[in-house]
Formats: C-alpha cells, sequence, structure tokens
C-alpha cells in the first residue's frame, strides 16, 4: 500500500439504479416496489422542457408521498448549464422526506460538485435538516472524463460515479448513436476474421480508477436496447470485471438482469472462501503463497477474495 491508504467504498447495495421520468408519476408505486436497489427520480433528460415544473412537483410529492422501503433514493437534478438545477436543488431539499442522493450530470470538474454541495448545504441548513445528502455524480462528457479524479475528490458528499454513455459519446464526437455495449464498426482483424473490442473500456477503467482512489462507487450507466437481454449482460459483466458495483435500468426488464451480474454468485463466493482458507493454512505453515487448484495464490488473493466476500455480504447474498 500506499503510505496513503485506500478509503473503502460505502457499503451499501448499488447493484441495479433504475431510472424513471419525474414527469410520469405512475411508475413511482412500480419503480418502489421493484428489486432495484437506487430509484433514481430524473428531472433532467427524460422530461422535456415544458414538463420541468411538474416533474419536480411530481417528485417532491413522491419522496414524502410514496413509501420507497429500504431503497436509496436519488433525485436526477438539470445540469450546471441550464436555468433549472438551482430550483431543482431548493425545492427538493426542502420538501423534506425520503431524499438519499441528489445526481449531478454532465458534471465537467471540481467546481461543478463544489457548486451544488455549496446551494446543497445552504439548504439543508434553511430545513433544518441534519442528515447530509449524498451526492452521485454522472461522467459523460469529454471535460468529466478528463478531470475524473479531480472530480473525484471534489467533495465529501460524494458516493458514486457512473458512465453516461450517450451523452459521452456524443461529447467525445465517437461514431455512434448506440447507448453502450458492441459497435460495430469497433473491431481488429487478426488473419481475416473481425474481433470486437469494447470503445467504452478506457472510461469506465478511467472512472474505476478514481472512485477506487477516492472511496466511491463506479456504476456502469444505461445499456439503451432494452430488448437485447445478452447484450446487457455482456456490457455489465465487462464492466464488473473491470471494478464497477452496478449499473443503470432504464426500463424494468433490466433489474434482474443487473442483480444477476452483480451479485457475486455462490460459485464466487465459495472459490473466495477456499482461497482465504488456503491462505490461512499457508500463513500458519509460515508461507505468503501456496498453490490452490493448481494456481498460485498469494497475499494479494486475499485482497481480492475479501472483496468478493464483502461485496457478497453488502447484498446479502
Ligand atoms: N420503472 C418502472 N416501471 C416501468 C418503467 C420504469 N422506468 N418503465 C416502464 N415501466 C412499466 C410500464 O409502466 C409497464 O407497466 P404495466 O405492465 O403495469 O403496464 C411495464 O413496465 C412495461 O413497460 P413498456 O410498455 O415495455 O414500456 P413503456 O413503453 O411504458 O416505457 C420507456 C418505455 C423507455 C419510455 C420507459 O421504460 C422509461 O421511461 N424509462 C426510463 C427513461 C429514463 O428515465 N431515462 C433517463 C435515464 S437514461
Ligand atoms: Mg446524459
Amino acid at each position: 500500500m500506499s503510505f496513503r491508504l485506500q478509503p473503502a467504498a460505502p457499503s451499501v447495495p448499488n447493484r441495479c439504479q433504475l431510472f424513471g421520468p419525474g414527469s410520469n408519476p405512475k411508475l413511482f408505486p412500480k419503480m418502489a416496489a421493484s428489486a432495484a436497489d437506487v430509484i433514481n427520480l430524473d428531472l433532467e433528460d427524460s422530461v422535456a422542457p415544458d414538463d420541468k415544473p411538474q416533474a419536480r412537483a411530481n417528485v417532491c410529492a413522491a419522496l414524502s408521498g410514496q413509501d420507497w422501503g429500504a431503497k436509496t433514493v436519488s433525485v436526477r437534478i438539470n445540469a450546471l448549464d441550464t436555468p433549472y438545477w438551482h430550483r431543482d436543488v431548493i425545492d427538493v431539499v426542502a420538501a423534506g422526506g425520503k431524499l438519499d442522493r441528489i445526481m449531478i450530470p454532465k458534471v465537467g470538474c471540481a467546481a461543478d460538485v463544489y457548486a451544488v454541495d455549496a446551494l446543497l448545504t445552504a439548504c439543508e441548513r434553511e430545513a433544518g435538516r441534519d442528515t447530509p445528502v449524498a451526492l452521485e455524480v454522472i461522467i459523460e462528457s469529454a471535460a468529466g472524463i478528463a478531470h475524473v479524479e479531480e472530480i473525484a475528490s471534489a467533495s465529501p458528499r460524494l458516493v458514486a460515479m457512473s458512465l453516461g454513455a450517450a451523452d459521452y459519446a456524443a461529447s467525445m464526437g465517437m461514431r455512434t448513436t448506440g447507448i453502450g455495449g458492441t459497435q460495430a464498426d469497433y473491431y481488429m482483424l487478426h488473419e481475416g476474421a473481425r474481433h470486437w473490442s469494447d470503445p467504452w473500456h478506457w472510461a469506465q477503467a478511467a472512472i474505476v480508477a478514481a472512485c477506487r482512489t477516492h472511496g466511491l462507487l463506479p456504476v456502469d450507466g444505461p445499456f439503451g436496447d432494452f430488448s437485447d437481454d445478452e447484450g446487457y449482460r455482456a456490457q455489465a459483466r465487462r464492466s464488473a470485471v473491470l471494478g464497477t458495483v452496478g449499473k443503470w435500468a432504464i426500463h424494468p426488464k433490466q433489474i434482474a438482469l443487473a442483480n444477476e451480474v452483480f451479485t457475486p454468485s455462490e460459485e464466487q463466493v465459495a472459490e473466495a472462501r477456499e482461497i482465504l482458507a488456503a491462505m490461512e493454512a499457508a500463513k500458519a505453515a509460515g508461507a505468503g503463497a501456496t498453490t490452490w487448484r493448481g494456481k498460485l495464490v498469494d497475499i494479494a488473493s486475499i485482497r481480492q477474495a475479501e472483496g468478493i466476500v464483502r461485496l457478497a455480504e453488502s447484498v446479502g447474498a
């Protein structure tokens, strides 16, 4: 370890973040009854400009009027270049009720987070609120990914960071209209055969590194084609291997897929426990490395295995 220890990310289930437009309150009871760990009530891009005030009022009413059970409730406010975001923050904090997080979209630098933090702090004091609202951000622009590390350290309120594939692709000038997943033109040729690669890989890995450095939860964002279960699974599995803890659902079909991928399987947990036991035995024999199922395991394997066990415990698996 570096002299500076890596802080742990919050130990809350975050396998699936289910989105729904604030302008469609008929969805709220369905969202509350779903199996998603986090509910994101959206005031931003799924709400048309003329519907912004009504969507905000719907969300404010639902924070106290809807029973959200043990879920984490997060409101996605509008971006800082709009005339809506400050009113979003003021009204949702004044509304009281269950407000665990505010999600800031299109964050481009640490000062964007600072601005929301400052306003939020004033609103909380005015409302006499004693539990602080957490912040989560979406990295979905060239500036966001270029400044990802300073953003991750911008506020002690930050708990999570997601990759927003559609806006990210637009901002980067990527030649695709797909929201996540494999892109037809992103392939290599080997002996005449095409092998597809993952155009989201670098951004995902950069987000995971920034999050792990500063103790945040790295989250994979939306997958637009909700008729493609296998495509969603493949994208989610790739990002889980890189270190993300969950993925968005933009349709209820995707909730079970996210929960499936981001809940460690019984087999993975059993293997992790076997590795821990093998290392305990090695330690007792005075060794720092040993053989498990024909493979090397050493003290680093303990940290890998503990990560899997901890994740399983945090989601009750
Ligand atoms: N949360 C909970 N339930 C939802 C839902 C959501 N986000 N989206 C749809 N449902 C419900 C529908 O109400 C319907 O319920 P019913 O069986 O009781 O009638 C059922 O799931 C099937 O819905 P379906 O007809 O397939 O979809 P739709 O045409 O009603 O809606 C979308 C499709 C994409 C418009 C809708 O899913 C949606 O608004 N998604 C969220 C978009 C969003 O928030 N984007 C911002 C982040 S990228
Ligand atoms: Mg976006």
